[in-house]
C-alpha cells in the first residue's frame, strides 16, 4: 500500500499531512507517543494533566520538541472537581512553551477562548453532541472533535453513535471538524470523510501502539477484547464513562444499578487504581478506558505505522469505491 498526503480543511488548519489525530489520554499522552504520531504526518497530542505540575508539562513539551519538529498539540481536560488542578497555570505553561494547538475537553472552552486567542492558539474543542459543537463554534474555536457513543472515556448522555452524529455535525457546522469514537482503521477514516468530517480522532487505537507508555498486558487485552468487552459506568449519575469490562467495572455497574451513590464506588474508581492498571499491568486493579473499536484492533504496531497504514487503507477503500460506483 502506498500512501500520499491526504489533505482536508483540518490538515490545512493545523499544518499536518494526514487527517489523523491522537486524542488526549490521561496517563498515556506523553512525548514519545505524540511525537511518533506527528512524525508520521498526523497530529500527536500530549495530555496536560498527566503531568503533576505545570512546570512538568513545560518539560514534557520540551521533550516532545526534541523528538519532532512537526506540529503537535496539548489536551486540556477541564472537569468539575472538588480540588481542581490549577488550570490557569497549565494554560500559561502551554502558551509560554510556544504550543499553538490545544485540544479542550470536559466543559465549555468559552472561559479560555480570550486567553488562547490572545496567544494565537488554535483551539480544537472535543464534545459529544451537535449542540455543544455549535456552541463551541459560536465562541470561536477553530475546529471541533465530535465524540460518538462508541468512544472510550466520556461519551455523554445522548447515546448518538457516529453514523448519525458525524453527518449531523457536518450539517450544523461551518468550521472543520473531526470524527471521534470507534475509529481504528482506514475503512473508518474513509467513512468519516464520506460522512462529511475532515478527519478522525482516535484514542483506543493509539493506546494499543508500541509508543503507548502502558503495560504490555493492557495492549494484549485490547487485542483479545471484542467490541462487547466494555462497560458503561456512572450511567445513573449521568456522568457516563466507557471503560474495559473487568471485575471492578462490573462491580461499579452493579452497585449503582442497585441504588448506590458515588461514595459507594469512589474507592473502586479511584484514579490511582486505574493508573496501576497502566503502570503495573494488573488488569483487575481498577477501571481503565477503552472503546468499542477494540473489536477492530488485532495488533500493536508503532504509532507512526498506524497513521500511514490507516491513510493508505482509506485511500485504497475510497479509490475502490469510486472504481466500483463512480
Ligand atoms: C486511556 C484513555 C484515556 C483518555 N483520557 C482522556 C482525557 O484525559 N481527556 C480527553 O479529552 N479524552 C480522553 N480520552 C478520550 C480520547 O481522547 C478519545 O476522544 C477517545 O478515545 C475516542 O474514542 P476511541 O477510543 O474509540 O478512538 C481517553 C481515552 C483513552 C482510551
Amino acid at each position: 500500500m502506498s500512501e500520499s498526503r491526504l489533505s482536508t480543511r483540518f490538515t490545512e488548519l493545523v499544518g499536518i499531512d494526514h487527517p489523523v489525530v491522537q486524542g488526549g489520554m490521561m496517563w498515556v499522552g506523553r512525548a514519545e507517543l505524540a511525537a511518533a504520531v506527528s512524525e508520521a504526518g498526523g497530529l500527536g497530542i500530549i495530555t496536560a494533566l498527566t503531568q503533576p505540575t505545570p512546570a512538568d508539562l513545560a518539560l514534557e513539551i520540551e521533550r516532545t520538541r526534541k523528538l519532532t519538529e512537526k506540529p503537535f498539540g496539548v489536551n486540556l481536560t477541564i472537569l468539575p472537581s472538588i480540588n481542581p488542578p490549577p488550570y490557569d497555570e497549565y494554560r500559561r505553561a502551554i502558551v509560554d512553551s510556544g504550543v499553538t494547538i490545544v485540544e479542550t475537553a470536559g466543559s465549555s472552552p468559552e472561559p479560555h477562548m480570550e486567553f488562547f486567542a490572545e496567544h494565537g492558539v488554535t483551539v480544537i474543542h472535543k464534545c459529544t453532541s451537535v449542540r455543544h459543537a455549535v456552541k463551541a463554534q459560536k465562541v470561536g474555536v477553530a475546529a471541533v472533535s465530535i465524540d460518538g457513543f462508541e468512544c472510550a472515556g466520556h461519551p455523554g448522555e445522548d447515546d448518538v453513535p457516529g453514523l448519525v452524529l458525524v453527518p449531523a455535525a457536518a450539517d450544523a457546522l461551518t468550521i472543520p471538524f473531526i470524527a471521534s469514537g470507534g475509529f481504528a482503521d482506514g475503512r473508518g477514516l474513509a467513512a468519516a470523510l464520506v460522512l462529511g468530517a475532515d478527519g478522525v480522532n482516535m484514542g483506543t487505537r493509539f493506546l494499543c501502539s508500541q509508543e503507548s507508555p502502558v503495560a504490555e498486558s493492557v495492549k494484549e487485552q485490547i487485542v483479545a477484547n471484542s467490541e462487547l468487552d466494555t462497560n458503561l459506568i456512572f450511567r445513573p449519575l449521568r456522568n457516563t464513562a466507557r471503560v474495559a469490562k473487568n471485575t471492578v467495572s462490573d462491580e461499579v455497574v452493579r452497585i449503582l444499578e442497585e441504588g448506590g451513590t458515588f461514595p459507594d464506588v469512589q474507592s473502586l474508581v479511584a484514579g490511582a487504581r486505574g493508573r496501576l492498571v497502566f503502570e503495573e499491568g494488573d488488569l483487575e486493579a481498577g477501571i481503565w478506558s477503552t472503546g468499542l473499536c477494540q473489536g477492530l484492533i488485532h495488533d500493536v504496531p508503532p504509532a507512526g505505522e498506524i497513521v500511514t497504514r490507516i491513510v493508505a487503507e482509506a485511500q485504497e477503500v475510497l479509490t475502490r469505491a469510486v472504481g466500483r460506483f463512480g
